[in-house]
């Protein structure tokens, strides 16, 4: 698959549709077995996540749910971001199986944020399936239970993950081409909230 530009940056396929496949459906599998006769509920982090979550939910063969919640004022530049509300939770998830669903785990805040505020309703259980981790972003120790793939620091787009608003249809996973990692690192690659 051929470079792309976004705006004025280029990028390099980073992973392709079948391999994004493979690693959803190897999620699916695990999650499947783990929960078999819990009836989970998925929580999904829009907005980034929502290409994720469609097609986890699909890899998943047992009795579970979906909701969706977002997170307001996630900060543009990459997860300095103060996270500040968690908007429309709609299910009760008192005593529930949840797993919160994230397109990328990058300093951990917005996922530590959501547990905390989720343990608040006392669910049986919570765990985190994240399609992408950069561990070495994370700003303190995070349990991620359920890990697509870890990768580098390097800013990604495609596959529901945006570069200032666009690049989310991008059916493959694409990394910033190194000749322009002077600007990565998320200092100065916008993308919108989640
Ligand atoms: P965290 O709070 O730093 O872990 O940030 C997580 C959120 O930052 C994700 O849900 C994404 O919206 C965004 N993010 C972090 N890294 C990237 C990236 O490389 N590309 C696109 N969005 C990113």
């Amino acid at each position: 698959m051929d470079n792309i530009k976004l705006f004025d940056k280029e990028f390099e396929v980073y992973l392709s549709p079948a391999e994004l496949s493979q690693i959803t459906s190897d999620l699916g599998k695990r999650i499947s077995t783990d929960y078999e006769g819990l009836n989970p509920i998925l929580i999904a982090v829009l907005n980034g996540a929502f290409v994720f979550a469609a097609d986890l939910m699909r890899a998943i063969t047992i009795q579970s749910e979906i909701t969706f919640v977002k997170v307001a004022s996630y900060e543009a530049t990459s997860s300095k971001g103060t996270v500040e509300e968690i908007l429309g939770l709609e299910k009760d998830i008192t005593g529930r199986h949840i797993i919160i669903v994230e397109d990328i785990v990058d300093t951990g805040l917005t996922m530590t944020e959501l547990l905390k505020n989720f343990k608040e309703y006392y669910p049986a259980s919570i765990e985190i399936c994240s399609l992408l981790l950069k561990p070495e972003s994370l700003k303190k120790p995070l349990d991620v239970k359920y890990v697509g793939m870890e990768i580098p620091p390097k800013f990604v787009v495609g596959y529901g993950l945006d570069f200032d608003g666009i690049g989310r249809n991008l059916p493959a996973l694409y990394q910033l081409v190194t000749s322009d990692l002077a600007l990565d690192n998320g200092q100065e690659i916008d993308h919108e909230e989640n």
